[in-house]
């Protein structure tokens, strides 16, 4: 077994799921903003000390993916946020992509940067102490959208950084997101989303990506938000593993779900629906961010009172997406 192949395994084994706490600078800022928290990175870095000293934690999750801002990073003891994770048996990721940005040519679609110098950057957080690392490309649908160009220029980044990832020893998560934004049906969602995962694979084999040593993050086969669709759990569980078992080679050892703006329960309900339809060659299971600490920022609001009611809303949804495993 390869070393990355270990990590990958470690990652998505014994029913755990991996906390997306890499929010952007101006993702995080928002967020914070939204329930009364001044935006500065002292409180950043609290809230994302309160995540990550939930007790208990490391039973339902595998993995914390970090942002670049938290990585460099102290906890109130002194200790990096990598070497907290560490010692209380979490890996440490770390998000290397730079964001999304208007496709030239295409301005209503977006291709994700951060190529540039990611060989030299993979170095420094294997140092500092990563054992995976995320890059998230983002493909809308719309009623001229994807454009074959946008889901293949997005397709080749991810297949580059992937291949820096693992050649620098770190496991690449690779999270081709399509979003629920539009008033698209689930069967228009199920399409695009086999079509991309079809050319993310052969771009990934030309690359020389070893897929024993990644983590598929996908979205989840749903109707788009303003649709009006309402799909059952059991439709949705049922499109999602139709697509992943025509698209994902079994050589994959896990994929782990982005939430993507789905409440909470739902999403933990989607998941344990699918553990039903198996066998399935790879393991599934959660790389939630909003549907794990969303409850946890919604308590919290900036008031020490309340961190301990903060971190058990996190515990409890962690501890849901475990059992529904
Ligand atoms: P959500 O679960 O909030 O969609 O976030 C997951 C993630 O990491 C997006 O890149």
């Amino acid at each position: 077994m390869s070393a990355l192949n270990k990590i990958a395994r470690t990652m998505v084994s014994d029913r755990r799921g991996i906390l997306a706490a890499d929010e952007s600078i101006g993702t995080m800022s928002a967020r914070l903003e939204q329930v009364g928290v001044k935006a500065s990175a002292e409180n950043r870095r609290v809230y994302r000390e309160l995540i990550v000293t939930t007790p208990q934690l490391a039973e339902s999750i595998s993995g914390v993916i970090l942002a670049d801002e938290t990585f460099h990073q102290k906890l109130t003891d002194g200790r990096t946020f990598p070497q907290y994770l560490d010692d209380i048996g979490i890996l440490a990721g770390i998000k290397v992509d730079t964001g999304a940005k208007p496709l030239a040519g295409s301005p209503s679609e977006k291709i994700t940067e951060g190529l540039d110098g990611l060989r030299e950057r993979v170095a420094d957080y294997v140092k500092g102490g990563a054992t995976f690392a995320k890059w998230r490309a983002v493909i809308n649908i719309g009623p001229d959208a994807p454009s074959d160009r946008a889901v293949h220029a997005n397709v080749h980044a991810l297949a580059r950084y992937a291949g820096l990832c693992q050649e620098g020893g770190l496991v690449p998560i690779v999270e081709p997101e399509v979003l629920m934004d539009g008033d698209h049906s689930l069967a228009r969602c199920q399409e695009v989303s086999a079509a991309v995962l079809e050319v993310l694979f052969e771009e990934l084999d030309l690359m020389r990506v070893q897929l024993d040593g990644i983590v598929l993050k996908p979205n989840m086969v749903v109707a788009g938000s303003g649709s009006g669709e309402r799909p059952s759990v059991e439709e949705v569980a049922e499109a999602t593993v139709e697509t992943l078992r025509a698209t994902v080679p079994s050589a994959v050892p896990g994929i782990a779900f982005l939430s993507g703006g789905q409440r909470p329960e739902l999403a933990t309900q989607h998941l344990g629906a699918m553990q039903k339809l198996g066998p399935l060659p790879w393991e599934l299971t959660f790389s939630f961010g909003r549907a794990l600490v969303g409850p946890a920022l919604e308590t919290w609001r900036g008031d020490d009172n309340n961190w301990t009611a903060a971190q058990q809303a996190l515990s409890e949804r962690a501890v849901a997406n475990f059992a529904a495993r």
